[in-house]
């Protein structure tokens, strides 16, 4: 009997151990849980969302950092040695330290995906929407250093639309009015190509499709993160194959956030509330 029990031990610590670290402030970081899900099918995933401190394109890049590093020794405490920081705004914030100060372990971020929308207009004209902070930070003026000489790239903030989504209401009239008067005047610029330039926003992609029509791409670098994450799991030799289940955790109301998933059609296996202490993050 003991060792019955000693077995269900060792091997929920083997799953834990084998689990993906994924973290948004809310549950814009799904879209990247679900294309990590779908490039590897079998892979553990304990998801975060700092549900706590949404949304965090309105706060200042220290603080965002003082976040994600809490969320981070939290994954690293839970054995992940990969940990996608599916957020825009945190990447910005805290990518680069966070490499700093984990050395150990691999951080894949999200950059907003102007390289292949420089590479592939027509028109020489992309626009890009993301949090106030995103574009605030070094990330993406370096990104459009690097990669859109030429090409005029349009930048439009979206207070509010975290918001909206987190509330479940995507496809609400409220919701097309806001996106309505962000990207029309982006499209009268002549826009052929549209950045998502923040992880909540893959939700109102069939929105942005109806208001923009088809001349224009609407460019979600989610896969792309999953197939980098896919080549890091190789890189390091890491056999992933597990139950393929997500344990999804918020630092905010388990309840609504749990409503959200669902309405987000999102299988749940486990979900755990955080909390936070002080800069410590608790089970
Ligand atoms: N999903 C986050 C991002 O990609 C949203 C940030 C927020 O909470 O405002 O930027």
């Amino acid at each position: 009997m003991t060792f019955f029990f000693f077995d269900i031990l060792v091997s929920l610590i083997m799953s834990l151990n084998s689990a993906i670290g994924v973290f948004d402030s809310g549950v814009g970081g799904v879209t990247v849980a679900n294309a990590i899900r779908s490039e590897l099918p079998l892979c553990n995933i304990i998801y975060v969302a700092d549900s706590a401190h949404l949304p965090y394109g309105d706060r200042s890049l220290v603080e965002i950092k003082e976040y994600s590093e809490g969320i981070a020794s939290f994954l690293i405490d839970q054995g992940c040695k990969i940990i996608v920081i599916a957020c825009n705004t945190a990447s910005a914030a805290a990518l680069k330290y966070l490499r700093e100060r984990f050395p150990h372990i691999r951080f894949i971020g999200m950059e907003p995906a102007v390289k292949p929308a420089a590479e592939q207009t027509k028109s020489g004209v992309v626009g890009v929407i993301a949090t106030t902070a995103t574009f605030q930070g070094e990330l993406f003026a370096s990104v459009v250093e690097r990669f859109a000489s030429g090409v005029e790239v349009i930048r439009q903030p979206c207070p509010g639309l975290v918001q909206q989504i987190e509330a479940g209401q995507q496809n609400a009239p409220k919701t097309e009015d806001m996106l309505r008067q962000w990207v029309t005047p982006m499209k009268e610029k002549g826009i052929d190509a549209l950045v998502l330039g923040c992880t909540h926003y893959p939700f109102v992609k069939p929105v942005l499709e109806k208001i923009l029509g088809p001349d224009v791409r609407i460019i979600d670098p989610a896969p792309a993160i999953a197939r980098q994450v896919s080549r890091v799991v190789q890189e390091i030799n890491w056999n992933i194959n597990a139950e393929g289940t997500t344990e999804w955790c918020t630092s905010g109301n388990k309840a609504e956030f749990l409503k959200v998933l669902q309405q987000l059609e999102q299988p749940i296996h486990v979900a755990t509330k955080l909390t936070w202490n002080q800069n410590r993050l608790l089970r």
